[in-house]
């Protein structure tokens, strides 16, 4: 029996048992087995969750785009790596192969190192869904950059935000992206931020829709007459398993993002394991993932997992409701995807459109349906299943974090039987535990509690860069000696996991992990505000939306309510991103708070979904009356 490949749930529980009863052994021998080390490791892992500290392979050298590309290209350098789907359908797809992709990496692994970028620096990657988004994230990587992805989404207060934590060198931007229908102007975003960097010194900026950018003297770079110029051979950088590879974002419960960082060698093990086991990929097979590599879904599932097994990797560039809402449909028909993974929000805005739009596609080469990044509700579950699925593709809910680097808790198909909103099983390797209120482990089945994970896994965060100590705080105090994960999950008959939701202040909008705390900040700064709250609501199709409770500093404030609606999401697109826009405004007396000042967030949820039968005891409260008037005056 091969520990990497399990096929059915009796090979599960006997892996899994085993993955726990021994982890060192257990992982080193899937390190051993499938990658290419080029030393072999000291020690299988050190660790200790005080500091916290863990270091997985230590001792052991590597350079995981060798074994991403490099050591495909005897047996497979003519297959497809990259199948790039452009946004227009009009436009050719681009097949890139192994060969292709092997040279097109050094390429631009040759041009980073002739603009300076070493070891160790930082790089900011902002492009759209282009193949260059994968392929200068593979040569940073090639040469030892640390890439720091943020998605093309972000406007540029968050853009020089990012870069300027991570005291990034360089910049790889675009002249523009396409999104659907409509063109934006990256460069001009990217311009605006870096006048906030003093970090920054070059700027490589690919064509994509051939719009006229300003480029600055000495600092701004097309990136083509580079590539061009450029030797494709490059000699990998030797990484010790624990250097790191990247930095990516995700936010927090205060203002500051948090770069978290991943390393080497645990980070390509535990990706590859999972990408091979969740999706059951097999030679010749097409796989699909629709998120963007701005987020760690497209890091872990659309580049490194994919890649290190030798698989073909679709990517594509556009929106899911552009021509049509058939478009998924369409490029799975086109392309015979095998396997699909999209976000629960995706399926509903498409669920909610003409059945015509899926059953005018051929979609039988679907094998397996994936989900990921937040709950799936029931209705939108039996839809992909019925109607994408046709019954026949079994659904992996996938449950898993920026921070876990990895799938930590998923059905393996055709092993695990699914249920809808049903998670299930934790991967091997994967220890988890529920915690109660007071710190203790609740044993037993059919229980909810605290989601945590008591064992490191490969692919974990190692730290947040820059700031050791948030780590700590943020993921390993709440319970003594385990990584809480800020979820809330329950446990059933069969020891299947739910995952119930955050309990912190963190909000899933369309899949999009909002720290509710910044987007205050960004209102608060409007000068007519004098304080918010911001908490998440049931939303049809984005699973939740924004609720801001604000109060306006002058009593009798006079000007126009919608007008300052309008202002106050203008202020959220420019700090954060459009993503984070608020779709109720309501304008309060005051906030119930507790008598230490800390709003209470919990009754505002409450009525923000009118769910409020039982608020609790608000007695305790500092200013009790201040609820029944939100109350009264809630917006439907
Ligand atoms: C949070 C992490 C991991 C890639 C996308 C999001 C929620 C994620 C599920 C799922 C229920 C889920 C959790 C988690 N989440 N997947 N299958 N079922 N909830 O990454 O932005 O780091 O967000 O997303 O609340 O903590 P992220």
């Amino acid at each position: 029996m091969s520990n990497y490949h399990i096929k059915n749930l009796e090979e599960y529980y006997q892996i899994y048992r085993k993955s726990t009863r021994d982890p060192e052994n257990f992982w080193s021998e899937v390190a051993e087995e499938h990658f290419l080390w080029r030393r072999k490791w000291d020690q299988v892992l050190q660790w200790d969750f005080e500091k916290p500290e863990v270091k997985w392979f230590e001792g052991a050298k590597l350079n995981i785009t060798e074994n991403c590309i490099d050591r495909h290209l005897l047996t497979k350098g003519d297959k497809t790596a990259i199948l790039w789907e452009p946004n227009d359908p009009a436009e050719d797809a681009q097949h890139i192969s192994y060969q292709e992709l092997y040279q097109r990496v050094n390429r631009f692994a040759n041009v980073l190192k002739s603009k300076g970028i070493k070891m160790g620096d930082r790089v900011c990657i902002y492009l759209p869904m282009i193949p260059e988004l994968a392929i200068s994230v593979l040569a940073c990587a090639r040469i030892g950059a640390i890439h720091s992805v943020v998605f093309a989404g972000f406007s540029s207060t968050a853009l020089s935000t990012r870069i300027n934590d991570a005291s990034c060198k360089m910049v790889i931007t675009s002249d523009g992206s396409y999104r659907g229908s409509k063109t934006i102007d990256l460069k001009g975003i990217v311009d605006e931020a870096l006048e906030k960097c003093e970090c920054v010194e070059s700027v490589l900026v690919a064509k994509r829709i051939n719009s006229d950018i300003d480029m600055k003297e000495g600092r701004d770079h097309w990136l083509q007459p580079l590539l061009d110029k450029a030797d494709d051979q490059c000699q990998p950088e030797v990484m010790d398993a624990e250097d790191p590879l990247f930095i990516l974002y995700t936010s927090g419960s205060t203002g500051t993002p948090k770069g978290m960082l991943h390393t080497c060698g645990g980070y390509m093990v535990y990706t590859a394991y999972t990408f091979k086991n969740i999706f059951q990929y097999k030679d010749q097979e097409v796989y699909w993932c629709t998120a963007d590599i701005g987020w760690i879904t497209g890091h872990s599932y659309i580049v490194y997992g994919p890649l290190a097994n030798g698989a073909t990797t679709l990517m594509f560039e556009g929106v899911p409701s552009y021509p049509d809402f058939g478009r998924f449909w369409e490029i799975v028909e086109k392309h015979k995807v095998n396997q699909f993974y999209t976000a629960p929000t995706a399926i509903r805005a498409l669920a909610k459109e003409k059945l015509d739009y899926v059953n005018k596609y051929d979609l039988s080469s679907l094998k397996v349906l994936g989900t990921v990044g937040e709950p799936i509700n029931e209705e939108a579950w039996h839809w992909y299943n019925d109607n994408v699925g046709k019954g026949q593709a079994p659904i992996v809910d996938t449950w898993w974090q920026t921070e876990t680097g990895g799938i930590m808790i998923s059905p393996i198909p055709y092993a695990t039987p699914t249920i809808p909103t049903y998670a299930t099983l934790p991967l091997p390797g994967v220890q988890l535990a529920l915690m109660d209120e007071k710190g203790e482990e609740i044993k037993g089945n059919l229980v909810s509690g605290r989601l945590c994970v008591k064992f490191p896994w490969p692919s974990m965060a190692r730290t947040i860069w820059g700031n050791h100590e948030r780590y700590r705080d943020t993921y390993f105090s709440a319970f003594k000696g385990k990584y809480f994960t800020g979820d809330g999950a329950m446990r059933d008959a069969v020891g299947y996991y739910r995952i119930t939701g955050r309990v912190d202040d963190v909000v899933i909008v369309s899949g999009h992990n909002l720290g509710t705390a910044p987007i205050e900040d960004a209102i608060n700064e409007h000068p007519a505000v004098a304080e918010s709250a911001i908490v998440g609501f049931p939303h049809e199709v984005k699973g939740n939306a924004l609720y801001g409770f604000i109060i306006l500093k002058e009593v009798g404030e006079t000007r126009d309510r919608a007008n300052l609606r309008k202002e106050i999401n203008q202020q959220i697109t420019e700090h954060i991103g459009p993503i984070a826009k608020l779709d109720k405004i309501q304008f309060v007396p005051g906030l119930p708070k507790t008598r230490s000042g800390k709003i209470m967030r919990r009754i505002l949820r409450k009525i923000a979904s009118d769910d409020t039968s039982n608020l609790g005891d608000i007695s305790t409260l500092l200013n009790p009356e201040v609820v029944r008037q939100i109350m009264d005056e809630k917006i439907d």
